[in-house]
C-alpha cells in the first residue's frame, strides 16, 4: 500500500519525506486554507518536497468551472492529480479531464456505487473516506473492502485511496482490506512507528553494549 500525507503543511510533509516512506500527498481546501498562503504556491511548495501524487481539488460547483480548475492545477507541476468531488459535475469533469490525460482522484465517496460511478469515468483513484462513516456509527473500512472486490471483480484500473484514516488501526484495517493508497494525517504516520517493547527492547540492548564495552554506543 502506497502511504499518501494528508497535509499541506510543509513542515510535516519534509518531516515525512525524511522518512523516505512517503509516495504522495492529499490536500483539501479545509487543509489548505490553514497554510495561509495562496492554494496555488502552497501546491507549488509542496512539488518541491514530495516527488510523487499531489492530490489538488477543484472548488467550482459547476462543469465548466471544474474543467477550468482542473486544468490550471494540472499545469502546475507533472505531478498534479486534479481531486474533484463525487458529485454529478464533478464526475462528468473526472470523465473529461481523464479523457485528456489528466489524474482525477475522485473525493468525497462514501459508498461502493458511488466508486462504481468513479470507475466507470476513468478516476485515477478514488477516495473514500473511513473516518467520517465511523462518526456516523457505520463500519468505514467495510466500504474499502467492497469495492476493492468490485474494482477486482471487473478488472478496473482506478485505484482505492483510504482516506479520513484517523488511527494506526484504521492504516492496517485499509492495507488488510486491499486498498492501493492510505492517505493519512502526519500525527498518524507519527503513530505507526511507536511500539513500547520496541523502545524497551533499544533500552536494553544499549544498556547491555555499554556495560560489556564500558563505553556509549556512537551517537548516543
Ligand atoms: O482529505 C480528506 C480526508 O482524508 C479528510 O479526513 O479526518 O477530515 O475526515 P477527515
Amino acid at each position: 500500500m502506497k502511504f499518501f500525507l494528508d497535509t499541506a503543511n510543509l513542515e510535516e510533509l519534509k518531516k515525512g519525506a525524511a522518512w523516505g516512506v512517503v509516495d504522495g500527498v492529499t490536500t483539501n481546501p479545509s487543509l489548505l486554507a490553514k497554510e495561509g498562503v495562496t492554494p496555488h504556491e502552497q501546491i507549488h511548495r509542496i512539488t518541491e518536497i514530495v516527488d510523487g501524487p499531489i492530490s489538488a481539488e477543484v472548488v467550482a460547483t459547476d462543469f465548466e468551472g471544474m474543467l477550468r480548475e482542473g486544468r490550471e492545477n494540472a499545469a502546475i507541476h507533472r505531478n498534479i492529480v486534479v481531486k474533484c468531488p463525487l458529485t454529478r459535475a464533478g464526475i462528468q469533469a473526472c470523465s473529461k479531464l481523464s479523457q485528456e490525460g489528466i489524474r482525477v482522484n475522485v473525493t468525497l465517496c462514501f459508498s461502493p456505487g458511488q466508486a462504481i460511478l468513479a470507475a466507470k469515468a476513468g478516476a485515477w483513484c478514488v477516495s473514500p473516506f473511513i473516518g467520517r462513516l465511523d462518526d456516523l456509527g457505520l463500519e468505514g473500512i467495510q466500504v474499502i473492502r467492497d469495492i476493492c472486490r468490485i474494482y477486482a471483480n471487473y478488472g478496473f484500473k482506478t485505484q482505492v485511496l483510504a482516506a479520513s484514516l484517523r488511527s494506526p488501526l484504521h492504516v492496517v484495517q485499509a492495507a488488510e482490506a486491499g486498498a492501493h493508497i492510505g492517505t493519512m494525517p502526519f500525527k498518524v504516520l507519527d503513530q505507526l512507528f511507536n511500539h513500547p517493547l520496541t523502545d524497551k527492547g533499544l533500552d536494553q540492548f544499549l544498556k547491555d553494549y555499554s556495560k560489556a564495552f564500558q563505553e556509549a554506543p556512537a551517537g548516543r
